[in-house]
């Protein structure tokens, strides 16, 4: 298949698999299966689908380095703008939740300091969004780099958003911030190790104790749990998975992933070497 039918498919199911989350909470919604409380749950829902859709945009570079396969960087737009449009579905829904009365939601936003720097977050992402195009790289040159520098500090301030409103249940909040870890270790790497077994590993190490650290800490601080404790869990069997595992089972996945293409890569071209060698006589 040539490059560009790969890309033409690779958006058409992009676009498909962005818009399933929304179209499963409107079935779901009108149904009846989000009782007794749609709203909330579709807050909750919204809310996580920004930020899923948030990091695997941010993993859409490390991939096409990593499995050195160019078509996903004509997504990665769409899956940015995605995010941007679920995190403005999920004030729209709170907004409903306070009756559509914008005073209220502006005294809770200025009052309550999870939801004002979920603010801050959604301002900038719908203005990375509204800048994605063509058009305003052009227009911004030099300067578009730099203002799309802003989608990691505003991932920043929606996990903390993440990790206040989740109160004492912080799990789902530390996993993400893990994986936001390793995408951002990624890009601290040095070049040369970035898409090498090596550089894997020493990801897989950094992100796991680093989740690990988080999750210890944010107890600590937060909840006056004893971070020793909190970090032994992650040896007691009893309580697994916890957000530290889960990290280190995805960059393990991410090697066997990559260990896999290139075996059968390599195993390709043997193959294709036997095979000349044998069809093709030698003078
Ligand atoms: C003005 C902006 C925002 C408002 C008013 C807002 C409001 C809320 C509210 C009310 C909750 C539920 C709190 C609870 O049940 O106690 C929530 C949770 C959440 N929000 Fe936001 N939010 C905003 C921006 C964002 C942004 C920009 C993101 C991500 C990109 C985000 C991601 C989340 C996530 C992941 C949760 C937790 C969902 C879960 O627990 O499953 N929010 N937000």
């Amino acid at each position: 298949m040539s490059t560009q039918r790969i890309v033409f498919w690779l958006r058409l199911a992009t676009l498909v698999a962005l818009c399933l989350p929304a179209v499963d909470l409107a079935w779901r919604w009108y149904t009846g299966d989000l009782d007794p409380r749609p709203v909330t749950l579709a807050t909750h829902i919204t809310g996580d689908w920004a930020v899923a859709f948030l990091l695997i945009s941010l993993a859409l570079t490390p991939a096409r380095a990593i499995f050195d396969w160019t078509p996903l960087i004509h997504v990665r737009r769409r899956v940015g703008v995605a995010a941007a449009l679920y995190a403005t579905a999920h004030l729209l829904i709170y907004v409903l939740d306070q009756k559509w009365n914008l005073i209220v939601v502006a005294t809770e936003i200025a009052k309550r300091f999870y939801l004002t720097i979920g603010f801050v977050a959604l301002l900038a992402l719908v203005a990375l969004a509204i800048t994605s195009t063509n058009g305003w790289q052009k227009r911004l040159k030099r300067n578009w780099k730099r203002l799309h520098w802003l989608v990691y500090p505003s991932v920043a301030l929606a996990l903390v958003h993440f990790f206040i409103q989740s109160k004492v249940k912080i799990g789902e909040a530390a996993f993400a911030a893990g994986l936001f870890a390793w995408l951002m270790l990624w890009r601290l790497l040095p070049a040369r190790l970035r898409s090498g077994f090596a550089g894997l590993f020493l990801l897989a190490a950094g992100a796991t104790v680093i989740t690990a650290i988080f999750e210890a800490s944010w107890y600590g601080l937060v909840n006056k749990i004893d971070p020793i404790r909190v970090l032994a869990a992650n040896l007691d069997p009893e309580l697994v998975p916890r957000p530290a595992q889960k990290v280190l089972a995805v960059s393990l996945l991410v090697i066997v992933l990559v260990a896999l293409q290139r075996g059968l890569a390599a195993a390709k071209r043997l193959w294709t070497q036997r095979y000349i060698r044998r069809t093709i006589p030698t003078s």
